[in-house]
């Protein structure tokens, strides 16, 4: 489990706060979904986690083991890390940036390519069509396919994702997702995922956590967050969909 015990982030010695007092539990085998604006603290949230950037107050703990009394890179093995602008290397096969992570660790290639393979299959990306091609021949959507499978690649505990759909298109969108949650299942993956899209976070959110100014307003499943919005922030942002599915229901 990832634990947030009020933790604060100050860029500017504690003038202003980006996160205030966060307490939130991440609990294992689920999708936990951090949603707010742009600017409310979301993926300084995240960065906490492995460390990209250090918190001022508070404490995190992964596994019972405080992130800060832990060596960053074994920190950053233990969890995985998928955000928007991918950054495949464009020099690479898709097989190579796949196994980047085994390579670093010194696997051997043929390990590593039984691996990655593995990998692509699981991503909806057929090795045989798609090992051997370059970043540049990939779609969007291919390449963020090709991403969360490089994340996947040292079989980490933890997915970290920040809006990693963001800059695809909606159809696109929707298929990631179900892969994403096809990985929960079949993988038991614990995952943090950071978006602006409340349908987003409807969709693939086990628990959702609203965030508003760096603070959590409210932690609930969708259906909670819908019908018993605590904050009258959590039930404007709501309104809309709580809206569709009430006229849903009023025409079954
Ligand atoms: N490295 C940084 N230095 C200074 N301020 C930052 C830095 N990173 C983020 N911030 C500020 O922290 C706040 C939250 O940012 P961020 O976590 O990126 O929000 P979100 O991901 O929700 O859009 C914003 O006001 C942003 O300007
Ligand atoms: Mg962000």
């Amino acid at each position: 489990m990832i634990a947030f015990n009020n933790v604060g982030k100050s860029f500017d010695d504690e003038r202003t706060w980006a996160v205030r007092d966060l307490s939130l539990d991440v609990p294992e085998g689920h999708t936990t979904v951090l949603l707010g604006s742009s600017g409310s603290g979301k993926s300084t949230t995240l960065k906490m986690v492995n460390r990209l950037v250090e918190l001022s107050a508070g404490k995190i703990e992964v596994d019972g083991r405080d992130v800060q009394a832990q060596n960053i890179v074994m920190l950053r093995r233990s969890i995985g890390y998928v955000f928007q602008h991918v950054g495949l290397f464009a020099h690479m096969s898709v097989e190579e940036n796949v196994a980047i992570g085994l390579s670093l660790r010194g696997e051997p290639p043929t390990p590593r390519r039984r691996r990655a393979e593995e990998l692509l299959d699981l991503v909806g990306l057929p090795p045989a069509s798609f090992a051997r091609r370059y970043p540049g021949q990939l779609s969007g959507g291919q390449e963020q396919r090709v991403a969360v499978a490089r994340a996947l690649a040292t079989d980490p505990k933890y997915l970290l994702m920040d809006e990693p759909f963001g800059a695809l298109d909606e159809i696109t969108r929707q298929s990631l997702q179900e892969t994403l949650k096809d990985l929960r299942d079949r993988l038991g993956k614990t995952i943090l995922f950071v978006t602006h899209d409340l349908f987003e976070a409807l969709a693939l959110g086990d628990r959702i956590a609203v965030l508003h100014e760096g603070r959590i307003e409210q932690v609930g499943d969708g259906d909670e967050l819908l019908r018993r919005p605590a904050t009258p922030f959590v039930a404007q942002l709501f309104e809309r969909p709580a809206r569709l599915l009430s006229g849903k229901r009023g025409h079954d």
